[in-house]
């Protein structure tokens, strides 16, 4: 189910998480009243602190320190973030890319590094399932794949570039992904996912391998890839 599971499973998020669900112990007293245990409360309240801590700082970002947000990953939602040197590749390739209009489809990163780099001639979209980025306002889309053509009737074939990176290495995932991706696209297309997408990336998108791999702020087990349907030479320098 999630199949780009890091190796390393060391966030707050995640050990405090499965402590609260995997682990809760309970405890009967006298009365046989359930009760936690109290290394379960201790990392129920750490959890609940790191909690009021994100959601400070989404409301902070709200009223506009946004460049300093930072949103935590939610490995329930498959979320694997890419590392700074991955974003920032991203962001140079989408810019020389893009002409006036481009979309990022569940690549918040990808969205949030291009946001701080872009010229104003530049309108960004960030298609999203995870509502936390609706601190980027109008720019902000709530995006199920699989309700792949829920968007605008005046977004057809509006963007110069879609970047997506979906959430499941699955071929269910890639082929709704992809009717989202055809709706969207006017030209440009870069797609970030397993190796093992390789063949159906091609097949469903015309999409080809690029030697740029992208990189992850945890490592994946997965060999990951990204791919184009136009010779990116960014992408392509070894
Ligand atoms: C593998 S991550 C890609 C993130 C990318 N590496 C980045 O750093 O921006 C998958 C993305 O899909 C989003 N996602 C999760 N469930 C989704 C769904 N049902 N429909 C669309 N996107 C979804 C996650 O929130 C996450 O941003």
């Amino acid at each position: 189910m999630y199949p780009h599971f890091p190796v390393i499973q060391n966030s707050f998020w995640t050990s405090a998480s499965v402590n609260s669900r995997n682990s809760l112990k309970f405890i009967m007293d006298d009365d046989d009243a359930p009760q936690l245990s109290a290394h379960t409360l201790a990392a129920l309240q750490e959890f609940y602190t790191e909690q009021n801590k994100q959601e400070q700082t989404l409301i902070e970002a709200q009223q506009g320190n946004i460049k300093e947000l930072e949103i935590s990953e939610d490995w329930q939602l498959s979320q694997f973030w890419y590392n700074e040197t991955t974003a920032t590749r991203l962001a140079e390739e989408a810019l020389r890319a893009v002409g006036e209009q481009g979309a990022c489809l569940s690549s918040p990163t990808a969205y949030k590094k291009l946001r701080e780099i872009k010229p104003d001639s530049v309108s960004l979209k960030c298609l999203e399932y995870d509502t936390r980025f609706q601190v980027y306002g109008d720019d902000f889309l709530l995006y199920d794949y699989k309700e792949p053509l829920k968007f605008p009737k005046d977004w057809k074939n509006w963007f110069d570039l879609v970047i997506a990176d979906p959430p499941f290495l699955s071929e269910e995932c890639l082929c709704k992904t992809a009717v989202s991706i055809k709706y969207l696209a006017k030209d440009k297309i870069i797609l970030c996912t397993g190796a093992v997408m390789t063949d159906l990336a091609d097949k469903l998108l015309g999409l080809k391998p690029c030697v740029f791999q992208p990189q992850h702020t945890n490592n994946l087990q997965n060999e990951f890839r990204c791919y184009t349907n136009y010779d990116s030479q960014l992408f392509n320098k070894s």
